[in-house]
């Protein structure tokens, strides 16, 4: 048995496999994001702790047999948030999130103080946790004087379940102090934050054991101190679930952020379009991913300020989508990643008219993040990693007009993955899998059997084309317009 343990945006994920992989049970406990100023994101570590609980509480209830068997804890989480702890591990202010722009001004001063896109591999973007650093030194001080270590997400659950400070190579490439060719932490880049090593937890990778489970915790809820997989970033998490370890078929993944995820054959640092490079999840393995900020969030949003459930108003769109929305959204509510590397970006809905009801604009929002696809797959293959194929993962990907619109967007062939779950949770029961057996092969990371592919409609797609040139102009006009 093996537990993977998902910190998401919107909720925790516990899910409970057996040797074959197959579900054995499945927790979840809501979490909520804190917006105290515009284009902030926040969330409190000591929720994610009760979050944990609730959910590990739920699967002791529902399968206390199961559970007693437990051989292996992996990780994963939301990447490249700072949680800052003092030296007695207090959590110093709230976590500063992965989809946070507030730190869009010391992305250009950290660019000019370092050789970030040489060693990180990566843009310095609002979001990523270096220039969250640079902001919290510059606007609260004291706390930065305070600040002995900082955590990822995810690693932060793990010093409550292991009491041990350690990150993994694909969550830490996300951090922009990692030489991700080396795989080690570069000196160089946390310099020219104002930190040193004595900051970072230490490096395992995500098949690795990073810890075993703490001797209280382990007595509370009856199981042996098994050990926790080093684990993964979200996304490269995500992978491991679906055997996406090499070139060739990637994964779009329809959550709150939107991903599209390929395996690439060695390091292959490309900075074009705000392009991602990280380490992947088993030793010597990277990937590039294009990442847009308010994927179903966009959609989260639209059910928040019109009062209709996300269920409802994907439901508004008939799953057998013959023509466009009249309507056209962008989807930059957070501000926006690839292509435009952007956290001042704005979302807009266009071409509204008196007749223009709620069906279009849910219609629009699907097409709009649709598009925003669009550009990861024209990002990544000017980045040299051309994607035809994927499979569709993360909660839109249940709904059928999302994923034909998607795929008559993109070009992509989207693959639905055969009953079962292959979010994150479950890469990270597999890298567990991985770290209490040693073996990170395909028989562990293997492929999910595919039930259907989602075919790009020729008539749907020439459409989206011509729509698409709309989209792609709107974005630079309306930033000038933008006060
Ligand atoms: C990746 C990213 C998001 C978060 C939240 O770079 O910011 O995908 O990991 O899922």
């Amino acid at each position: 048995m093996y537990l993977g343990l998902d910190l998401g945006t919107s909720g925790i994920k516990a899910m409970l496999v057996d040797d074959g992989f197959a579900t054995v049970g499945v927790a979840h406990a809501a979490l909520t994001v804190s917006r105290p100023h515009p284009g902030w994101s926040e969330q409190a570590p000591a929720d994610w702790i009760a979050g944990a609980e609730v959910a590990i509480a739920t699967l002791l209830r529902e399968h206390p047999q199961a559970m007693a068997r437990l051989q292996a804890i992996g990780l994963s989480g939301h990447m490249h948030g700072a949680v800052l702890l003092d030296g007695a591990d207090n959590v110093l202010r709230p976590c500063i999130l992965w989809n946070d722009g507030r730190s869009g001004p010391q992305c250009a001063e950290l660019t000019g103080r370092a050789d970030f896109h040489g060693i990180a591999g990566n843009l310095v973007m609002a979001g990523f946790t270096a220039p969250k650093l640079l902001w919290v030194a510059e606007n609260e001080p004291a706390i930065f004087e305070k600040t002995a270590k900082v955590l990822l997400p995810k690693d932060y659950l793990r010093l409550w379940l292991t009491g041990e400070h350690v990150a993994e190579m694909s969550d830490a490439a996300g951090t922009l102090w990692l030489d991700v060719g080396k795989r080690d932490w570069s000196d160089a880049l946390l310099t020219a934050t104002g930190l040193t090593r004595s900051h970072m937890p230490r490096l395992v990778e995500g098949s690795e054991v990073s810890g075993h489970l703490r001797a209280d915790l382990a007595a509370r809820w009856g199981i042996s101190q098994v050990p926790v997989a080093g684990g993964g970033g979200d996304n490269a998490a995500t992978a491991c679930g679906m055997g996406v370890m090499t070139p060739g078929t990637g994964f779009l993944s329809l959550g709150t952020s939107g991903v599209l995820f390929a395996a690439t054959e060695s390091y292959a640092p490309n900075t074009g379009d705000a392009v991602h490079t990280f380490c992947h999840a088993v030793p010597q393995t990277w990937h590039q991913m294009g990442v847009i900020l308010s994927a179903t969030d966009s959609m989260t949003w639209l059910s928040e300020i019109t009062g209709r459930g996300v269920p409802e108003l994907a439901g508004l769109v008939a799953g057998d989508v013959a023509a466009p929305s009249a309507v056209t959204f962008l989807p930059y509510l957070s501000g926006e990643r690839t292509p435009l590397n952007d956290p001042q970006a704005t979302g807009a809905f266009l071409d509204l008219r008196r007749a223009s009801g709620l069906p279009d604009l849910a219609q629009a929002v699907m097409e709009g993040v649709a598009m925003a696809f669009t550009d990861c797959v024209l990002a990544l293959r000017k980045a040299g990693t051309p994607i035809e194929a994927a499979y569709a993962v993360g909660g839109g990907a249940r709904s059928r007009a999302w994923l034909r619109i998607m795929a008559s967007a993109t070009g992509l062939v989207l693959l639905e993955p055969e009953d079962g779950d292959f979010g994150a949770a479950f890469g990270a029961a597999k890298l567990a899998a991985a770290c209490a057996t040693g073996d990170t092969s395909d028989r562990i990371f293997a492929k999910p059997a595919v039930r259907a592919e989602v075919l790009p409609d020729p008539e749907l797609a020439a459409a989206y084309k011509k729509k698409y040139e709309t989209y792609h102009a709107a974005y630079p006009r309306l930033r000038d317009l933008t006060p």
